[in-house]
């Protein structure tokens, strides 16, 4: 069994045949993939595919990316997505200062005021972080992210570092915090060293895995598009780093995001 904690089955990437993808999924061990949003209209349909499939859930928010796009009009409307079923998470939100898309002072007002908008409804947060980790590290914990009252409440702090492509020391630094950290295709690369340290320090109940579909395809498909059940070649990855069954990495992560994303 596994969960897909991240993709963008909105993605007008997949516009020309989602149905395939679809049955693909369907027919895999993949059993949950969260759908996330990246602006208001990714969001709109991420969340309807969480209504169309029962296997599909669906986080809802703006990525650094397109918060040149925010205004106070569009936070309401998250606001009101968010509170749609099968809606799990705010996401993905962050900084990105390597394309740098945005201006980063709206980039760091608009990820604040959506920390904020999942601290009042006290929902897991999906973080996209490139090149930005202390700003990232330090907005996260001005906002109150981990808090005592917020991991008493929902039992960790529910931050979710996507992709996560950092060090072993902020990897176990963002632990120690209450952080739950999820790997991505990269990790099956040749230049993955980093990311094996990662893996190897943390503990496996903190793991998710992801494919952030259709980007970052994990060898040996590196160079075709990505789709959900491709995560099974990051799974697989980490069991060998593990010394692990595949089936127990499948199962183990699985659980780590039905947990993470409240899903029975
Ligand atoms: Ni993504």
């Amino acid at each position: 069994m596994l969960f897909d904690s991240h993709a963008h089955l909105n993605s007008e990437r997949y516009d020309d045949d989602r149905e395939t993808v679809i049955k693909a999924i369907e027919k895999s061990d993949v059993k949950y993939v969260m759908d996330i949003g990246y602006d208001l209209e990714s969001s709109v349909m991420a969340v309807e595919h969480a209504k169309k499939y029962p296997w599909c859930y669906a986080a809802v928010g703006c990525h650094p990316h397109d918060t040149k796009t925010m205004d106070e009009m569009t936070l309401v409307m998250f606001r009101g997505l968010a509170k749609k079923p099968k809606v799990r998470a705010i996401g993905e939100i962050g900084l990105d200062y390597y394309y740098n898309h945005s201006e980063k002072d709206v980039q760091q007002y608009w990820f604040r005021r959506q920390i904020q908008l999942a601290m009042e409804l006290e929902m897991p947060i999906v973080i996209h972080d490139r090149d930005a980790n202390d700003d990232v590290m330090r907005i996260l914990k001005q906002e109150g992210a981990f808090s005592r009252s917020r991991i008493d409440k929902l039992g960790d702090a529910k931050v979710l570092l996507h992709c996560f492509s950092g060090s072993k020391e902020l990897a176990q630094q963002y632990i120690k915090l209450g952080a739950t950290i999820s790997i991505a295709g990269p990790l099956t690369y040749k230049n993955a060293k980093k990311s094996i340290e990662v893996v190897k320090a943390i503990p496996v109940e903190h793991l998710l895995i992801e494919t952030d579909s259709p980007y970052l395809t994990p060898e040996p498909l590196r160079g075709k598009r990505n789709q959900p059940n491709y995560v099974q070649y990051t799974a697989k990855k980490i069991a060998e780093i593990l010394d692990k069954q595949y089936e127990e990495v499948a199962e183990i992560t699985c659980n780590n995001a039905k947990k993470f994303f409240a899903i029975d």
